[in-house]
């Protein structure tokens, strides 16, 4: 029921800098992948097969790693080291992938605006593959739970976990009331509140699930906090006049937009993926 999943790349990921000058910096390996592929394999797990990506300048490595490197193929062909490619053979063999451009930084809000071509009107997730998440053993990820749950409620749905109150200014922040455990129908939501001004410690993190209707609210949404059209901004909108929930995910997620985030996600895929042979 979800087929689509957008991607938001064209941030320039200053943080990393000077890695990622000449690199994008979803292509980044978290020990022998890049971060967005293990986005695209978290939807692909939850039933999703056309992916959109909202890229910008300096980011056509990521149009490569979703293409086929016919050199590159020929070249290692009878090598033993053809194994070494198999998991992304396998996205590109059945899966779609889409590009288009976001030419002006203008925010989350205006990124996932500009996808619309590439969703149309249906409802889609949305993953920011700077928020790297794991599943528990032998769970769903989090996407696949967050379908499972739209199959039920057919609304907009965001993920949220706890943050320490010193770190609600790096997030979307909601009010909510609870529904049943970790499920939360949204009642305020603030972007990037200093934590006298949030309304919880629930914070937004990057995977959405979103009506089509969307659009419509992000098409008239003003630029709201640093000047960007905000995607929490028309989420409000759509929690006002219809539904949104909050749902509190189980596994574990790691802010790879950050290096101490990232040193952390690598180190936990090499001692519990990696060197478990688990992929
Ligand atoms: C974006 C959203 C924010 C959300 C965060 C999750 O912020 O605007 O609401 O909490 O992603 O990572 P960004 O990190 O792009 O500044």
């Amino acid at each position: 029921m979800i087929k689509k999943c957008l991607f938001p790349v064209a941030g320039y990921g200053t943080r990393f800098l000077p890695a990622t000058k000449a690199m994008p910096k979803e292509i980044l390996p978290i020990v022998n992948k890049p971060l967005v592929q293990y986005g695209v394999e978290e939807a692909s797990e939850a039933g999703i097969s056309e992916f959109g990506f909202v890229t910008g300048r300096g980011k056509r490595a990521i149009e490569d790693h979703f293409d086929i490197s016919y050199e590159l193929e020929h070249q290692i062909a009878g090598s033993g080291k053809e194994d070494l490619l198999t998991s992304i053979r396998d996205l590109i063999n059945n899966n779609t992938f889409a590009f288009t451009r976001q030419n002006e930084m203008k925010g989350l809000g205006h990124a996932i605006l500009t996808g619309r071509n590439l969703i149309g009107d249906s409802p889609f997730a949305v993953i920011l593959a700077d928020d790297f998440c794991v599943a528990e053993d032998g769970d769903d990820g989090v996407l696949a739970q967050m379908v499972k749950l739209y199959k039920q409620f057919r609304c907009s749905i965001v993920a949220i976990e706890e943050v320490p109150e010193d770190q609600t200014h790096k997030y979307g922040v909601i009010k909510g009331e609870a529904m049943k455990d970790g499920l939360y129908r949204i009642t305020d939501m603030v972007e990037k509140p200093a934590p006298e001004d949030a309304p919880s410690n629930l914070a937004i993190i990057g995977r959405y699930i979103l009506t089509p209707d969307i659009f419509e609210i992000l098409e008239r949404t003003p630029a709201g906090k640093n000047g960007e059209v905000q995607i929490t901004d028309a989420l409000l909108e759509q929690a006002r006049t219809g539904c949104v929930l909050a749902y509190q995910f189980r596994g574990r997620r790691f802010d790879c937009g950050s290096i101490d985030g990232f040193v952390e996600a690598t180190n936990h895929v090499y001692e519990h993926i990696y060197k478990a042979g688990k992929k």
